[in-house]
């Protein structure tokens, strides 16, 4: 069997994808390393949704051409949302100064083991044809790496959004859902397996649409949740233009569907976010911030925010601040603009703000995002939370750590605790990443 080495870059789909990836290289001959230099095939899964992103897996591939000093046979693949961007540009090896032998769209990967036929044969390959129907549905991913308790489900893929500053809707084309019996069976599987924990993933979840709407994300979410109680539910993106009333009552009437919504916000500004196609305002992002206060008890908020966008006033900017208070995020994102080719904004408007200033900006954001961070957890010191043990903790293995429904990190004594157990825990101290505490009882 020939090794497959795959290094995943991006966001959450990405990873998930390398593990449809996996799948359809393991029923064609090849087994998955975690050592790079033991492979024979090197697949780096890419991201392009900012300038330094990019540039990062530019790094990357350069510093992977020494290893075919080890191994002349050495097959270097671009996967992902970079090979859908950049196309064949990515062969062309004198102007890139480095060999790359295939490059692969995220829609193409059940065309893998035929693109290997070619590139053994000592031609290079490519395939970026976009599809409006694939989601590899039927294909179990290969979980080869990750903690066995939490797992990610993709239910839908592409997306149609158009935000202005975004690359999104041209790497993964169009918006489409994802058959509801597969992401139930591969929900019901994991559980089985012992995973404790599922993300349904999407570029916007709250748009899923199966069966045109006989199917939609209110009830997929309930039927997830209905596997067991014993299984934790959650879910990522949610768009703020269309997370529905009756999905915030489903996440506050189920135990398992957990309290933590991510809501990317972008700006605080009306006048920046309609520059950014997002179809709402500051005053409908805040109402839907009050349904949420209002409906989940102790729900988490987290969000994403790009500082600089084309044409933020010093006004903008201090509307995204002010709005990061009054919301009070938990977590959060924070972004320099960083213009894509080819995007609305990129055709439309002047990428204006000097770097200088989007740095400060974006520094700004960052301090108050801290202070609201350190802020949250303070206010968790004193209260017990039921946390989903991961395994143990980044610093010493006579702690453990796990997440609370609210999503945040809790780390605590081990005192035999499995990954998979239940473990209320009362919280004695905190830093702005993490809680610290002490656990009471195991429960599962
Ligand atoms: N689908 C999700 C987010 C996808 S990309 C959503 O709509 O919220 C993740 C985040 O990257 C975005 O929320 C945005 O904050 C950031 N982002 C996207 N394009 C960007 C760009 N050109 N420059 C800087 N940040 C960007
Ligand atoms: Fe990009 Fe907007 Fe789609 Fe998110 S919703 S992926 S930001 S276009
Ligand atoms: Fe990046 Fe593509 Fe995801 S651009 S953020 S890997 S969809």
């Amino acid at each position: 069997m020939k090794k497959l080495y795959i290094e995943t870059y991006g966001c959450q789909m990405n990873f998930s994808d390398s593990e449809i990836v996996a799948a359809i290289m393991t029923e064609n001959n090849f087994e998955t390393t975690s050592n790079i230099k033991e492979s024979d095939v090197v697949f780096i899964n890419t991201c392009s949704i900012r300038d330094n992103a990019e540039k990062r897996v530019m790094g990357r591939l350069k510093e992977m051409q020494s290893l075919r000093k080890q191994n002349p046979q050495l097959i270097i693949g671009v996967i992902g949302c970079m090979a859908e961007r950049l196309k064949t540009q990515l062969l062309e090896e004198e102007k890139l100064g480095m060999r790359i032998d295939m490059v692969v769209g995220p829609d193409a990967y059940r065309d893998l083991p035929q693109l290997m036929i070619d590139v053994e044969s000592g031609q290079k390959a490519c395939n970026i044809i976009l599809s409006k129907e694939e989601t590899y549905a039927d294909i179990t991913p290969v979980k080869y790496s990750g903690n066995n308790v939490s797992a990610f489900i993709s239910i839908m893929r592409g997306c149609e959004n158009f935000c202005s500053y975004c690359v999104v809707p041209l790497t993964r084309g169009k918006e489409r859902s994802r058959n509801p019996l597969t992401i139930i069976s591969e929900a019901r599987e994991l559980f089985e397996k012992g995973y404790r924990e599922i993300t349904l993933l999407g570029q916007n979840v709250n748009s899923y649409n199966w069966d045109n709407g006989d199917v939609n994300f209110s009830k997929l979410l309930q039927e997830v949740a209905g596997i067991s109680p014993l299984l934790r539910v959650r879910f990522a993106t949610s768009h703020p233009k269309d997370i529905s009333d009756e999905l915030i009552n489903v996440i506050a009437s189920y135990n398992n569907i957990c309290n933590a919504i991510h809501l990317p916000v972008q700006s605080g500004s009306t006048d920046v976010l309609r520059r950014m196609n997002r179809k709402y305002n500051r005053e409908d992002y805040l109402e839907r911030i009050q349904k949420i206060k209002s409906t989940i008890s102790n729900c988490a908020l987290s969000t994403d925010i790009i500082a600089g966008f084309c044409g933020e006033t010093e006004e903008d900017h201090k509307e995204t601040l002010s709005l990061m208070k009054e919301v009070g995020f938990d977590f959060a994102f924070m972004f320099k603009y960083s213009e894509r080719p080819g995007t609305p904004a990129a055709t439309k408007y002047k990428d204006d703000v000097p770097e200088k200033i989007k740095g400060r900006r974006l520094q700004e954001i960052i301090d108050l995002q801290q202070q609201l961070s350190l802020e949250s957890n303070q206010n968790n010191i004193g209260k017990t939370f039921e946390v989903l043990v991961e395994g143990y903790s980044r610093k010493s293995k006579k702690q453990v750590s796990g997440r609370n429904s609210q999503n945040k990190v809790v780390v605590f004594e081990d005192k035999g605790y499995k990954p998979g157990d239940y473990v209320n825990v009362m919280i004695t101290s905190c830093t702005a990443a993490t809680l610290i505490g002490e656990g009471h009882s195991s429960n599962s």
